[in-house]
């Protein structure tokens, strides 16, 4: 039987083990998918899987033991895909095609919007190549650490400040793990643009960040389409066999 998981700390409340092992079932594939919670990252027993995701707070670490990476998972510095071929790592990055496929779902792609993303971690970076590479919009990034939003790019708010240019931004998007765990938003927000859209890239259902904007008349979008097609591309990478969206839409409805 094939081996895969999804590595992290503190991550029991992942649901990627159940759209992952309801796809397989779907598919009649003989293959298991493990939630390895890790205290610090241990490379040898990853070693036993045919390949892992990674999440919080491992993305970027995980690339001193990757053999090769992708093109995209060099440019971000963050992977959270990995195939193990003969004990060597391939690293790849899927939170961008996952996070493109939620534009792409959402119309969020024709128009040119100013976009604001919070967070310049793993995740935050996925967001702003996407953004960069693959859309017209305008994009400034805000984060805790400014030197990390620096790396990025020139068109940085200060993190401290950023509550009042909220009504700048057509596009807000929290990459920061604020709101994981607990009901905290990154930023106050006091007021929205007309017609803004607020994303919450973690899928957590009660999202503080969410939910205040919402209450200020924006459109809100959590992060599900985005984990749902990184977890397709993910398996896409393993397997090289198209996966069944829509089955692991199901998995969740199930699980
Ligand atoms: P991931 O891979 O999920 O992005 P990460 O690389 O550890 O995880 O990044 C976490 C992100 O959440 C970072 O942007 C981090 O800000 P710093 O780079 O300044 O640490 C952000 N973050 C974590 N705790 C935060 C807090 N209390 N307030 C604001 N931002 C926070």
């Amino acid at each position: 039987m094939k081996r895969y998981a999804v590595i992290g700390r503190d991550i029991a409340y992942s649901i990627s083990p159940i759209i992952h092992n309801e796809h397989f079932k779907f598919l009649e594939i003989d293959a298991i998918y493990e939630c390895f919670d890790m205290k610090k990252l241990e490379i040898n027993p990853l070693k036993t899987y045919q390949g892992f995701n990674v999440t919080i707070p491992y993305k970027e670490q995980i690339i001193n033991n990757c053999f090769e990476l992708s093109k995209e998972a060099k440019e971000i510095c963050a992977v959270n895909c990995v195939k193990v071929v003969n004990d060597q790592f391939y690293g790849y990055n899927t939170d961008v095609y996952g996070f493109y496929q939620l534009l792409v779902k959402n119309h969020l792609l024709k128009e040119e919007k100013k976009v604001l993303v919070i967070g310049a971690g793993g995740a935050g970076k996925a967001v702003y190549y996407c953004l960069l590479n693959y859309t017209k919009h305008d994009v400034y990034v805000t984060n805790k650490t400014i030197d990390k939003a620096l790396k990025l790019t020139s068109k940085v708010i200060s993190f401290d400040v950023v509550s009042q240019y909220i009504t700048d931004f057509d596009i807000i998007i929290n990459c920061t793990s604020v709101g994981v765990k607990e009901r905290q938003s990154p930023i106050k927000i006091k007021q929205v643009k007309k017609n803004a859209c607020f994303i919450d890239i973690n899928y957590q259902s009660k999202s503080l960040f969410l939910d205040v904007a919402k209450k200020l008349n924006a459109k809100t979008i959590n992060g599900f389409d985005m984990l749902i097609y990184q977890a397709a591309k993910s398996f896409e990478i393993w397997f090289q066999k198209k996966a069944n969206i829509k089955a692991m839409y199901e998995s969740i409805r199930k699980g």
